[in-house]
């Protein structure tokens, strides 16, 4: 059932997450970052997806000390970027991390890109990081299936999330199908193609049918797709507008129009083919 925007999903290890929230990928660390975060939870978000790469932890820490929701109530990801892979490295990037985010856990702690000869000694980090308490789960971004088949061979624990770009012009069907095999939660990023579907005539179309916007709607499917999704806006009114999708409902023909979008078309890098 679909029906608030604290809804969450069960991730393998009890914790629960909620299945909506706000990136603040590109939102410029100070006001911008804590203003975003100040709308979003007056509209009733409660997940923040931050990294040390966004450069704006420090935001996000101020942010959250200065709304007045319980911190048990919020659900915070950070992620360690790439140049801080390593076990020694990883150990002392989340300890930056949480430092900056002015906070003694984190809710998900996220493994950035996989970097080759590298993300396993990270995840084994990670692994300690969750043992000791102070990551309540642990996951994965922009793994494909051999990574994760690869990750799988040594990891004690097994991801909990894989967040990975994601819309509907990238609808990652074998990976979802692969990630719930695994009980592994998929989480896009970019769920709007870093606007570039907006303008998408048959997404306009189901828009216009449902009286709502094209964001809306694709962020609808997402939600009925199983797949948690974290759009970004600095913007109130666009803030307010993405989470306004729990009054209607897409129709099977619906979904499956939207889900024949699909062209393997990325806006980022291709995991296999990284160079930073
Ligand atoms: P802005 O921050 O100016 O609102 P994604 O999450 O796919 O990366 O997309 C984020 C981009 O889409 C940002 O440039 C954001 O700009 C814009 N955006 C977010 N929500 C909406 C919306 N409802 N309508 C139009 N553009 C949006």
């Amino acid at each position: 059932m679909i029906t608030n925007l604290q809804d969450t999903v069960t991730l393998h290890n009890g914790v629960k997450m909620p299945k909506f929230g706000l990136g603040v990928y590109k939102v410029e660390d100070g006001s911008e970052v804590i203003n975003s975060i100040k709308y979003a939870v007056k509209a009733g978000y409660r997940a923040i997806d931050t990294a040390a790469f966004y450069k704006n932890e420090d935001g996000v820490g101020q942010a959250i000390k200065e709304i007045d929701i319980p911190r048990e109530d919020l659900f915070i990801t950070t992620k360690v970027w790439n140049d801080n892979q390593g076990y020694e490295e990883t150990l002392a990037a989340f300890e930056k991390s949480l430092k900056k985010l002015n906070l003694d856990y984190v809710d998900l702690y996220l493994v950035h890109w996989p970097v080759k000869g590298k993300y396993k000694e990270t995840w084994k980090a990670l692994e300690k990081i969750y043992r000791e308490g102070r990551a309540k789960a642990i996951g994965v971004c922009n793994f494909h299936i051999h990574h994760l088949e690869d990750l799988l061979e040594e990891a004690e624990i097994c991801p909990m999330v894989n967040q990975v770009e994601l819309h509907p012009y990238l609808s990652q069907v074998e990976l979802r199908a692969y990630c719930a095999s695994k009980d592994i939660k998929v989480e896009a990023w970019s769920p709007l193609g870093r606007g570039r579907l907006l303008d998408d005539s048959k997404l306009a179309e189901l828009a216009k049918k449902h009286n709502k916007t094209v964001a809306q709607i694709i962020l609808r499917w997402d939600l009925q797709s199983d797949i948690i999704t974290i759009p970004k806006s600095t913007k109130e009114h666009r803030i307010i507008e993405n989470a306004t999708i729990y009054d209607f409902e897409l129709t099977d023909a619906d979904m499956q129009v939207i889900d024949s979008l699909n062209r393997n078309e990325r806006t980022g890098a291709d995991p296999d083919n990284f160079d930073f």
